[in-house]
């Protein structure tokens, strides 16, 4: 526990009643638990809680219009990315919301420098025993505890605030926020046979019909790095240009291994053998080189693989579970991103392309605390970076395994069955991505199925407002799965890419891997050579990537024709003519897409 903590607890048995608010408390925000949450037992009073308020950002909708503008391959400012201290600028809160969060706080004795501070001042950060924020919030805490992972957390289902504060707090967390973020990887299997890529080529090859390229034969069995840059029209390509960037990040005690890497690049990658990677610590994350991760190493071995020599970086985050109920510890806090969030949004530089193969049900995360979220992605791609996530595994499905059985009940205490989007896959200022298997052609993934679908928090952005309404009107008969899904919501995935039988070494072992976890450091690794044609051609990077994908970047997509993605007890949607929501847009091909990211020159 920190010292802030205890000297703040302290101080409220001290001090119990300074000034009080001076509005009564209204409630803020009330939620359902999630689905197979149960209240297990109330929390110690000392248990320590890392409050985050979240400040309303009046000019968001200035960064937004910026955002596209930089980011829309027909306007004059594409590519023209804001820095640091503009977008901090356009995300402070106003002076009037700030003064009233911090007389709220010192009526609680809580002072400055008891408090951390995200670089806009939009989240206001601090370490508060459970009985203080109970009493703040005009609620009580319980222990939750999940039936089926048997997971503890300390969460209530309603907070409140003195009303005029309504319009100065946007969210506050952790308190309704049940979402736990998981790694997107459906199956593991180890390789007992010896390696398949010495072999590469004993199998013969395939021709893939959608692109006409040669491909391994093998590649349809286990995909290596060179099965990627084969099916993705990338080989013989060396990035060579000053000043790019890529990035990994990592959470829930998931490291990536420096040794893994070194034998995996000698079996799949010899050029890149010796070469490392930079481990940022964000939020004390650790780097425990003897507890290698499946996600952490598949997400940097291709990754890293597929964009050597571009410099890599994989941040580890801290803060995670277990959590155990009667430790003070504030352990089970917000969702760890944030945490990487505020450290990122903080740094000069930021990598140009960041994939993050985590997420969780869309409806576990409260509505304002998830537009909070997506809103900081926003940031990350004014300033130039492209954001990648994986679209989940279940289908349209919710996280049990079996398709078949799948309640896919709504979290609104109605039990309603209707289909589950996965965030952050779903905030419209990310690229997410989906995932397919077989080479000779390609077709969304039959292992698990592609996470896709459309939002019921964010509405369709306007890069969408030609290909998705088209994709409803022609595609989808009348009335199919009416009520299930909201067809004014955000689609996803954008695009896919493979994300089955990924050959990785963990611990010295080769092991095979799949999930939408494997499709987005794919996409990351390809994203990383396109900014590195564009740097090489003195323009800026790609940054955020969908305006350009849906206007002009979608030509260089291979269409993945045939599978779809069951869940909820239904075969879910079908991947169609143009863009789906099972495969998006469908598989790069970095050949053309080369090309094309060469025409959008702005200016
Ligand atoms: C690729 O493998 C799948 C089974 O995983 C098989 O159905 C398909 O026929 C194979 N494709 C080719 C071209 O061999
Ligand atoms: C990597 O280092 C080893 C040992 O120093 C050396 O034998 C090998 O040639 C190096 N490989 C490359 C690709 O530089
Ligand atoms: C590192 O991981 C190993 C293997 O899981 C574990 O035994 C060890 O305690 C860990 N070390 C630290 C510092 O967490
Ligand atoms: C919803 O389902 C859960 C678990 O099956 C059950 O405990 C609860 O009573 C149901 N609620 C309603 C309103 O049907
Ligand atoms: C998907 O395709 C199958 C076979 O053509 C068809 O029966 C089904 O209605 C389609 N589903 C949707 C959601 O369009």
């Amino acid at each position: 526990m920190g010292s802030s903590f205890r000297f703040l607890f302290a101080l409220f048995c001290a001090v119990p009643a300074l000034s009080l608010p001076a509005s009564p408390y209204e409630v803020k925000e009330s939620v359902h638990p999630p689905h197979g949450w149960v209240q297990h037992s109330a929390p110690s009073p000392s248990h320590g809680i890392e409050l985050r308020i979240g400040l309303p950002q009046p000019n968001f909708g200035v960064l937004e219009t910026h955002l596209y503008e930089v980011s829309d391959p027909d306007h004059h400012r594409y590519g023209q990315h804001l820095s640091k201290e503009e977008v901090e600028e356009l995300i402070a809160p106003h002076p009037d919301s700030l003064d009233a969060v911090n007389d709220w706080l010192a009526s609680h004795g809580i002072q400055e420098e008891d408090v951390t501070r995200s670089p806009g001042k939009d989240w206001v950060t601090l370490k508060l025993p459970v009985e203080l924020v109970e009493k703040m919030l005009d609620t009580k805490y319980h222990v939750w505890k999940h039936t089926k992972t048997g997971d503890y957390i300390v969460r209530t289902t309603s907070y409140s605030l003195p009303i005029h504060l309504h319009e100065h707090v946007d969210v506050i967390q952790p308190t309704t926020m049940f979402g736990q973020f998981k790694p997107f990887r459906s199956t593991i299997s180890k390789v007992e046979a010896a390696p398949a890529t010495p072999a590469a080529n004993s199998l013969g090859s395939l021709v893939n019909p959608a692109t006409g390229l040669t491909i391994d034969a093998s590649c349809n069995v286990t995909i290596t790095v060179s099965c990627l840059q084969q099916l993705y029209n990338a080989v013989g390509f060396t990035p060579s240009a000053k000043g790019n960037s890529i990035g990994i990040t990592g959470y829930l005690e998931e490291f990536a291994n420096f040794a893994d890497l070194q034998q995996f690049f000698a079996q799949q990658v010899p050029a890149a053998e010796n070469s490392s990677f930079k481990v940022v610590s964000v939020n004390n994350g650790l780097n425990n080189q003897s507890d290698p991760g499946f996600e952490a190493n598949l997400d940097v071995q291709f990754a890293f693989g597929i964009s050597h020599p571009i410099t890599p970086t994989f941040f580890t985050t801290g803060g995670s579970p277990p959590f155990i109920p009667d430790d003070d510890t504030p352990t089970d806090t917000n969702e760890p991103y944030l945490n990487w969030l505020d450290f990122i949004l903080s740094q000069e530089n930021i990598p140009l392309s960041i994939s993050t193969s985590y997420g969780d049900d869309e409806q576990t995360v409260p509505e304002a605390f998830a537009k909070r979220v997506c809103a900081d992605f926003a940031q990350l791609g004014a300033r130039g970076t492209s954001v990648i996530f994986s679209s989940g595994d279940n289908g349209v499905g919710d996280g049990d395994s079996n398709p078949a059985t799948q309640t896919c009940f709504t979290n609104n205490g109605r039990n309603e069955t209707k289909f589950i989007p996965v965030f952050p896959a779903t905030c419209p200022f990310v690229t997410s991505v989906g995932a397919t298997d077989n080479v000779a052609p390609e077709v969304a993934v039959s292992s698990f199925f592609s996470g896709g679908g459309f939002s019921n928090y964010f509405s369709r952005p306007p890069y969408q407002d030609v290909v998705v309404p088209n994709y409803l009107k022609t595609e989808l008969a009348p009335g199919t799965f009416e009520g299930l899904f909201n067809p004014e919501g955000r689609g996803f995935p954008d695009i896919s890419a493979q994300g089955d039988r990924f050959e990785i070494i963990v611990g010295g072992q080769a092991f095979l891997i799949g999930g939408t976890s494997a499709s987005s450091p794919t996409v990351n690794g390809f994203i990383s050579l396109l900014n590195d044609v564009r740097l090489k051609s003195g323009w800026p990077a790609l940054g955020f990537l969908n305006p350009f994908i849906y206007k002009k970047g979608f030509a260089g997509f291979t269409d993945i024709l045939s599978g779809h993605n069951s869940g909820c007890g239904t075969p879910g949607f079908n991947v169609t003519k143009g863009w789906d929501p099972v495969t998006g847009f469908g598989t790069p091909n970095f050949g053309k897409l080369k090309e094309l990211i060469l025409e959008v020159t702005g200016a």
